[in-house]
C-alpha cells in the first residue's frame, strides 16, 4: 500500500503550509541575457537561489520539496550547456551534501540518472546514503526526469513483479511503483519564467496540485517570491470534485475518517 492518500481515491487533508511544493525552475537563460551574460551565469545563479529556496521551506515548515533541475527533453540543448549542467550539478552535489545533512535534509535524486556517467550516480547514491536518515525536509532534485518515462518505469515494474495479474493493477500500486513513491502528491506546483505549461515533469502527482506561474526568472526567486506563492495558495479552495458547499458543511462538522486517514 502506498504510503500517503491518493488525490483521485481519497480527500487528502490540507494544511495552510503546502506540505509538498514542486517547481520547475525556468528563466535562467532569460536572467543572464538580460545581463548580457553567457546562460552559464544564470545557471550559476539558478544553484545559488536553490540554497536560499531551501532554507526557507525548511523555516516555513515545508515536509517535501521537488526541484525539477534537467528534463529528459533538456539532451537537445546544445552539448556544451548539457555538459556545463553536468558540471554545476556535480559541483553542488560534492559541496552540498554535507551541508544539507547538517541541516537534517534528505537529499533524493530521482530521474534516469544512467545516462549522466559514473560519477553523478556514485555522488548522488553517497549524498542519498548520507542523508537517508535526516526528517527535516526531504529536497528531490529531478535531473534526467521525465513524466512519462516515470509511468513507463512504473509499469514496467509492476508488470515484472506481478506478472500472474496480467496488467489488472490498481492506482495505488502503480502510484507506488512511481519514482516519488516515497512523497505525498504535491499541493503546489510553481512555475518560474513566465511559461505556462508543465513541460513532462510530475504527470501522474500533479491531478490535483494547485498551479502558481510566475514571470519572476529563477535566479531572481528569493524567499519574498516564495511567500507570495505560498500566500496564493493560501486562497485556494482545494475541492477535490466536491462542492464549495460540501466544504462548508465539512468545515463545521468533525472531519470524517478519510480525512483524517
Ligand atoms: C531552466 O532555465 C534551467 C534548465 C532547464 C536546466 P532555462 O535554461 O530553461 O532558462 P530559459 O528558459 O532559457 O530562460
Ligand atoms: C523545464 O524547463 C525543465 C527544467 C526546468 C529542468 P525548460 O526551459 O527546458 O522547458 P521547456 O522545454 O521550455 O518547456
Ligand atoms: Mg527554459
Amino acid at each position: 500500500m502506498p504510503l500517503f492518500p491518493s488525490s483521485t481515491r481519497d480527500i487528502p487533508q490540507v494544511k495552510a503550509v503546502p506540505r509538498h511544493i514542486a517547481i520547475i525552475m525556468d528563466g535562467n537563460g532569460r536572467w543572464a541575457k538580460h545581463r548580457m551574460l553567457p546562460r552559464a551565469a544564470g545557471h550559476k545563479r539558478g544553484v545559488e537561489i536553490v540554497r536560499e529556496a531551501v532554507k526557507a521551506c525548511v523555516s516555513r515548515g515545508v515536509e517535501y520539496l521537488t526541484l525539477f533541475a534537467f528534463s529528459s527533453e533538456n539532451w537537445r540543448r546544445p552539448e556544451e550547456e548539457v555538459s556545463m549542467l553536468k558540471g554545476l550539478f556535480i559541483m553542488a552535489l560534492e559541496r552540498e551534501a554535507a551541508k544539507l545533512h547538517r541541516n537534517g535534509i534528505r537529499l533524493r535524486v530521482v530521474g534516469d540518472l544512467a545516462p549522466f556517467g559514473n560519477k553523478i550516480t556514485d555522488l548522488v547514491e553517497r549524498a542519498e546514503q548520507l542523508t537517508q536518515a535526516n526528517n527535516k525536509m526531504t529536497l528531490t532534485i529531478a535531473a534526467n526526469y521525465g513524466g512519462r518515462w516515470d509511468l513507463l518505469q512504473a509499469m514496467r515494474r509492476l508488470v515484472e513483479s506481478m506478472p500472474e495479474q496480467r496488467g489488472t493493477f490498481t492506482e495505488e500500486q502503480l502510484a507506488s511503483c512511481l519514482a516519488m513513491a516515497y512523497a505525498p502528491e504535491p499541493d503546489l506546483f510553481i512555475r518560474t519564467g513566465g511559461e505556462q505549461r508543465i513541460s513532462n515533469f510530475l504527470l501522474w502527482q500533479l491531478a490535483y496540485s494547485e498551479f502558481y506561474f510566475t514571470e519572476t526568472l529563477w535566479p531572481d526567486f528569493d524567499s519574498a517570491a516564495l511567500d507570495r506563492a505560498i500566500a496564493s495558495y493560501q486562497r485556494r479552495e482545494r475541492r477535490f470534485g466536491r462542492t464549495s458547499e460540501q466544504l462548508e458543511s465539512a468545515g463545521r462538522a468533525p472531519p470524517s475518517k478519510r480525512e483524517l486517514a
